[in-house]
């Protein structure tokens, strides 16, 4: 399968099966994509869907965010765990307010700055806010890649990482990156799932390594002790 093909069999996939009505899909904000993805980083959609929707009624805009208190953000945050999240929120809000008139980065060196945001939560705000093309690779991304890949090696390797960062660039297509960004993150969040994998259900499983092989559940390696 070469690369375009990939990309197109999820975007296919996608159209027919992915998710469209999540509520931070609605009116596309930096600043809505943003607090959706930091929610999203280690916790699952369906969890994230109330707590995101209280926050934006309290919190409909960064300059509203900016101007809360930290016991208010936390309070908003409690019970979706890793309140780090919930700070840096905070701080990054005011950088933007204070420092940046109010206005995300546009770039990924601008976006990567502010706290919290790496370099796969910065490129997956750019791509779905503004619509530019950069690749991801968050943990469900990276799973998916070292099965389609069959990576014998352990993901949060150096060297391996940046392997996964050349592939996921090199998968990323020319068109529709935002469709595609939240595509390959459905994948790996509803079919590509860590155990139990729906590979019956998958629409690039044909040219899956892992699964041509039968090894689909050995892969991403795990951490070697
Ligand atoms: N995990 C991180 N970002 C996500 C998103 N936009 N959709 C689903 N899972 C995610």
């Amino acid at each position: 399968m070469t690369e375009p093909c990939f990309s197109q069999a999820l975007l296919d996939w996608f159209d027919v099966s992915g998710r469209h009505d999540l509520p931070w899909q609605q009116d596309k904000t930096p600043y809505r994509v943003w607090v959706s993805e930091i929610m999203l980083q280690q916790t699952q959609v369906q969890t994230v869907i109330p707590y995101y929707e209280r926050f934006m009624t309290s919190f409909p805009t960064v300059e509203a965010l900016a101007q809360s208190t930290e016991e208010a953000v936390l309070a908003h945050w409690s019970g979706l765990g890793y309140y780090a999240r919930g700070r840096n929120l905070l701080k990054a809000a005011k950088v933007v307010v204070d420092e940046l008139d109010g206005a995300f980065p546009s770039d990924l060196e601008g976006m990567m700055a502010l706290p919290g945001i790496g370099r796969s939560t910065a490129g997956a705000i750019l791509s779905i806010a503004c619509g530019q093309r950069h690749p991801i690779l968050d943990g469900n991304v990276k799973r998916v890649l070292c099965r389609y890949d069959a990576v014998e090696s352990w993901s949060g390797e150096k060297q391996t990482e940046a392997k996964l960062w050349l592939r996921a660039e090199a998968l990323t297509p020319e068109a529709r990156f935002e469709d595609y960004t939240q595509a390959i993150m459905d994948l790996g969040a509803t079919l590509c799932t860590r155990s139990k994998p729906k590979c019956d259900e998958c629409p690039v499983s044909e040219n899956c390594q892992a699964w041509q092989q039968g090894r689909v559940t050995e892969f991403p390696y795990s951490k070697p002790k």
